[in-house]
């Protein structure tokens, strides 16, 4: 039997469905109140509010879960590949040889962009942060396919744009920090994976016999998949909100990777290596920074702590964690800064602050001590974030078209002055 919840509000009650997900989760439906009661729902920042129905990522926050179409991410993480993973996010089930074979290939055809595309970076100026030049570079994918300006082509056709923007990503990712030196840029060479193709933009100089490094790849390859899909948070939800306006692809994306650049999603990977680095600057004091991060009249905030969704761990923070030791180890790296972090997470677990609002080390914590052991620049860590989100984003974004979601179109309660007559700037 269906569940119902009911509401009661001055003397009536209103009856309203329950909907119960695949791991029992469940939600009040309220599409119809409105109508029936003239009420909206009030829940500043979605803190509890079901924007859609999902079968791409389960979070259990409480118990630090996180499986991609039902596998669990410690799995993924340990066996899987990012292009792997990436084509289950998107298409719902693992590939077999030959898909996995074909997507790769297909990947491999459109890692090129359009030479005009240099133009638009040329008109950047080198302290333009990478973050944005990628925004940016993303959505000009609109200009160069013009036929991506309809969400409602035929599948072929979405799965072409699907393609190309995973296979540019990296390409516009190098361009980006390129861009910060000043130097010209590399072009894509496909005899490699993704990721040695990715490094291999980024560090070739020019004449050198660049050789990837296979620690190197499979870490970053690691971080990839730890960060491909994380449900409905902001950067996802802009996905689909700008995509629900029947926005092209190119474009949805560009604003997931704008959402993601802010120092309280994407941006704290940056923030995290930041604030380590003050705190080994000023002295490597602790606790004083432990109290800057407790006292409500200081805006700093602990970077790489908390999470809106995990309350116990973030299962993400726990493997990279452990991937943080092993690499470095492997690479031969001392990092001061990664005892400064270490010593930051064991006084914070034991801090009563920190308890009692369940603030954890997130993914963002340990993941900057990796990418600075792979030799990847502080300013090009969210753009790390974004290479391996976009198939997240793009599963998301394709769910949201195919299940024919409305347009995104929140309600707010309006606290601002009563009507009142206009006084002409003479009596003012
Ligand atoms: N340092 C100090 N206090 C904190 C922190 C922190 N990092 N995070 C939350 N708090 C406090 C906050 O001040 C509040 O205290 P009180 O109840 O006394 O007012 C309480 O904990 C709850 O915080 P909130 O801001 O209401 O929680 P939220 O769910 O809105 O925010 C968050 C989640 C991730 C934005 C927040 O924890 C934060 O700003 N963390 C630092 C930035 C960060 O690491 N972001 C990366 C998130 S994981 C990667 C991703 O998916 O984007």
């Amino acid at each position: 039997m269906s569940k119902t919840a009911e509401l009661s509000i001055d003397g009536k009650t209103y009856s309203l469905p329950v909907f119960t997900g695949t791991e029992n989760e469940s939600a009040i439906d309220i599409g119809k109140l409105r109508d029936q009661s003239g009420l909206v729902t009030l829940d500043p920042g979605y803190k509890n509010t079901g924007a859609t129905k999902s079968a791409i990522t389960y979070l259990d926050g409480d118990n630090g879960i996180l499986r991609y179409r039902g596998y669990s991410i410690e799995e993924l993480a340990e066996k899987s590949t990012f292009i792997e993973v990436a084509y289950l996010l998107i298409f719902g089930e693992l590939p077999g040889k030959d898909q996995l074979q074909r997507f790769r290939d297909d990947i491999k055809i459109h890692t090129l962009v359009h030479e005009d595309v240099k133009k638009i970076l040329d008109g950047f100026p080198s302290t333009a942060h990478p973050m944005g030049v990628l925004a940016s570079l993303f959505c000009s994918q609109t200009a160069f396919y013009p036929e991506s300006l309809d969400p409602n082509r035929a599948s072929e056709s979405i799965y072409i744009s699907i393609i190309r923007s995973l296979a540019k990503m990296p390409t516009f990712a190098a361009w980006a920090y390129k861009n910060t030196l000043g130097h010209p840029v590399n072009y894509p060479d496909n005899s490699l994976e993704y990721c040695s193709r990715f490094m291999k933009m980024m560090f070739a100089l020019p004449a050198e016999q660049y050789q990837p490094d296979p620690v190197i790849s499979s870490a970053l390859d690691k971080l990839l998949i730890l960060h491909a899909d994380h449900e409905q948070n902001c950067s996802t939800s802009t996905v689909r909100m700008v995509g629900s306006s029947q926005s092209s692809i190119y474009s949805s994306i560009s604003a997931g990777i704008n959402a993601l650049w802010g120092p309280l999603h994407g941006g704290a990977n940056q923030e995290v290596i930041l604030m380590l680095e003050s705190i080994v600057k000023d002295g490597g004091n602790i606790d004083k920074w432990i109290a800057k991060a407790k006292d409500k009249n200081d805006p700093f905030r602990l970077m790489g702590f908390g999470h809106r969704v995990y309350k116990n761990f973030d299962p993400r923070a726990k493997i990279i964690k452990k991937a943080a030791d092993d690499v470095l180890a492997k690479l031969g790296v001392k990092d001061p800064i990664l005892d400064v972090a270490r010593n930051l997470e064991d006084i914070a677990l034991r801090d009563p602050y920190f308890i009692e609002r369940k603030l954890y080390p997130n993914v963002d914590f340990y993941s900057g001590i990796i990418y600075r052991a792979l030799g990847i620049p502080v300013e090009m860590f969210t753009v790390m974030f974004a290479i391996g989100r976009l198939p997240g984003w793009i599963a998301q974004w394709k769910e949201m078209r195919e299940n024919k979601e409305p347009i995104g179109r929140p309600r707010q309660i309006y606290t601002g002055q009563k009507e009142r007559a206009y006084i002409p700037i003479t009596k003012r």
